[in-house]
C-alpha cells in the first residue's frame, strides 16, 4: 500500500544521495521533499521536484493559503531526515522550529527516521550524541551512519547508508506488525554437497527468494530465524542468521530451530543428492578415467517434520517444469505441508538467479490461486499474508 512520505533533506554533502532515496521512493510511495536553506547549497530543488512530482518547500512562509508545514505535518506517514546534520538533530532535540524541516516535524505526530551523515568528529562530539540520545528516548528511530572513507577525506564513522538501508528501516517502521509473536523459521539458497576438497554437487538457487521472505517476515514483527545457503548475498539484517553448508547442515539447523518455531517457509533449494563418499584428497584425473560419482539421496527435510508439526505451520516451495499444480498438489500431500508455492521454472524471467517469480499457491482444502510474474520482494509479502491466515486458521483449531 502507498504511503505517505516526507523527505527532509538538510545542508550535508550527503545530500546529493538524498536525490536518489527521493526516486526510489517514488516509484513506490507518495514522496513530499522539505530542505533547509543551506541543503540549498548541496543540491538544487528542482530535482527533488521532478523526483517527487511535488513542489518543494524550504521556507516557513509559502505562497500557498494555508499554512503548508501543517498540512504537511498532517498528510505524512513518516518523515525522514537524510541527510541529517549535526545542527538539524540539534534543533530537533531542543525544539527549534526555525525552518520548514524542523517546523514541520515539530508540528507533526508521524514516525520519524532520522539518518545523521558527518564527519567522524562531529557525530562523536557529546552534544552530538547527547541529542541523539535525547531523539532516541523520545521515540524517533536513529538509523546508525556507515563507516568509511567520508568526502572530507578522513575515514570513519558518519557516512549516509545507501538508499536501500534507509528505504529497509522505512519498511520495518511502516509495517503492519501482524506477525508479531511468531517464531518463523525461512531457508533459502542452495545447499553444496562436497565430492573433494574442491568439487561439489549444488544447483542455482540465489536465496533471493527466502531472504525476501526473511526480511519482510521481520519486518512485520516476527522473530525471524533465516537458515541460508552459500550466497552472495549482502546481507546486514539484525534477524538471526543460521550459515549452512551441505543438506545435511540445513536439515540439522531446521530440525533443532523447528522445536520452538511457529511456522517454517522452506525457500532453500537443499541439494536432492549427496556424493556417497567424500573423497578427502583431490580425486586426480588420472587414476581412473571412468570413475563414476557415487551418489545418495539426501533426507528431505519437510517430510522429516511430519510428525513434529502438531500446531505449526508448514509452507514448501516446489520449482516444476512441467504439470505444475498437479506435481506441488502430491509434494503438498506427501510432505504434510500446509501450502506449497509451485513455480514454473521454465519461465523466463521467472525462478533462480530473477528477481522475479510467477508463482501459484496450492493449499490443502481449497483451490490453488495462480500469479502473474512479479517481483520477489512483492510475492514475500502475498506469501506472509497467507502465512498470517494459516496461524490464525491454526489458533481457531
Ligand atoms: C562543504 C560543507 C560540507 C558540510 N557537510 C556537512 C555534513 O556532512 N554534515 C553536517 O552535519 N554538517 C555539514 N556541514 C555543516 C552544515 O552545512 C551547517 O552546520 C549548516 O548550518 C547546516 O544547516 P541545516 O541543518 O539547516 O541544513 C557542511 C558544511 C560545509 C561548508
Amino acid at each position: 500500500m502507498k504511503k505517505n512520505i516526507v523527505v527532509c533533506v538538510t545542508g550535508g554533502i550527503a545530500a546529493y544521495k538524498a536525490a536518489d532515496l527521493v526516486s526510489k521512493l517514488s516509484k513506490k510511495h507518495n514522496v513530499r521533499v522539505l530542505m533547509t536553506r543551506d541543503a540549498l547549497q548541496f543540491v538544487g530543488s528542482e530535482t527533488f521536484k521532478i523526483l517527487s512530482k511535488n513542489e518543494v518547500y524550504t521556507d516557513v512562509f509559502t505562497d500557498e493559503d494555508k499554512p503548508m508545514h501543517i498540512e504537511i505535518a498532517k498528510w505524512a506517514d513518516i518523515f525522514v531526515v537524510a541527510p541529517a546534520s549535526a545542527n538539524t538533530i540539534a534543533k530537533l532535540a531542543h525544539g527549534i522550529c526555525d525552518n520548514m524541516v524542523t517546523l514541520a516535524i515539530l508540528a507533526s505526530k508521524a514516525k520519524k527516521l532520522v539518518v545523521p551523515a558527518m564527519n567522524t568528529v562531529m557525530l562523536e562530539n557529546d552534544a552530538t550524541q547527547e541529542n541523539i540520545k535525547t531523539l532516541k528516548d523520545r521515540g524517533l528511530d536513529i538509523l546508525e551512519s556507515d563507516c568509511g572513507l567520508l568526502a572530507c577525506g578522513d575515514i570513519g564513522k558518519g557516512k549516509m547508508p545507501d538508499p536501500e538501508r534507509i528505504i529497509d528501516r522505512i519498511d520495518y517502521l511502516l509495517a503492519n506488525k501482524d506477525l508479531k509473536k511468531y517464531k518463523i523459521l525461512v531457508t533459502a539458497g542452495h545447499t553444496v554437497e562436497a565430492i573433494d576438497p574442491v568439487r561439489y554437487i549444488s544447483n542455482r538457487s540465489t536465496g533471493k527468494m527466502g531472504y525476501h521472505i526473511a526480511k519482510k517476515a521481520y519486518n512485520r514483527g516476527a522473530d525471524v530465524t533465516l537458515i541460508i545457503g552459500p550466497n552472495d548475498l549482502d546481507i546486514k539484517d539484525s534477524f538471526n542468521i543460521v550459515n549452512v553448508v551441505s543438506s545435511k547442515d540445513m536439515y540439522e539447523a531446521v530440525n533443532k530451530e523447528f522445536v520452538d518455531a511457529d511456522a517454517l517457509i522452506m525457500a532453500a533449494a537443499p541439494a536432492d543428492f549427496t556424493p556417497a563418499n567424500y573423497s578427502p584428497e583431490k580425486i586426480k584425473k588420472e587414476v581412473d578415467e571412468s570413475n563414476d560419482i557415487k551418489i545418495k539421496k539426501t533426507e528431505d527435510i519437510i517430510k522429516s517434520l511430519k510428525d513434529k508439526k502438531e500446531g505449526k505451520v508448514v509452507i514448501g516451495f516446489a520449482a516444476e517444469s512441467e504439470n505444475v499444480i498437479e506435481n506441488a498438489k502430491k509434494k503438498l500431500v506427501s510432505k504434510g505441508a500446509d501450502m506449497i508455492v509451485a513455480n514454473d521454472i521454465t519461465l523466463k524471467g521467472s525462478g533462480f538467479k530473477s528477481d522475479e517469480n510467477k508463482v501459484s499457491f496450492v493449499y490443502k482444502n481449497k483451490n490453488a490461486t495462480s500469479f502473474d510474474l512479479m517481483k520477489k520482494s512483492e510475492l514475500a509479502d502475498i506469501i506472509l499474508d497467507n502465512l498470517a491466515e494459516l496461524l490464525k486458521d491454526r489458533k481457531k483449531n
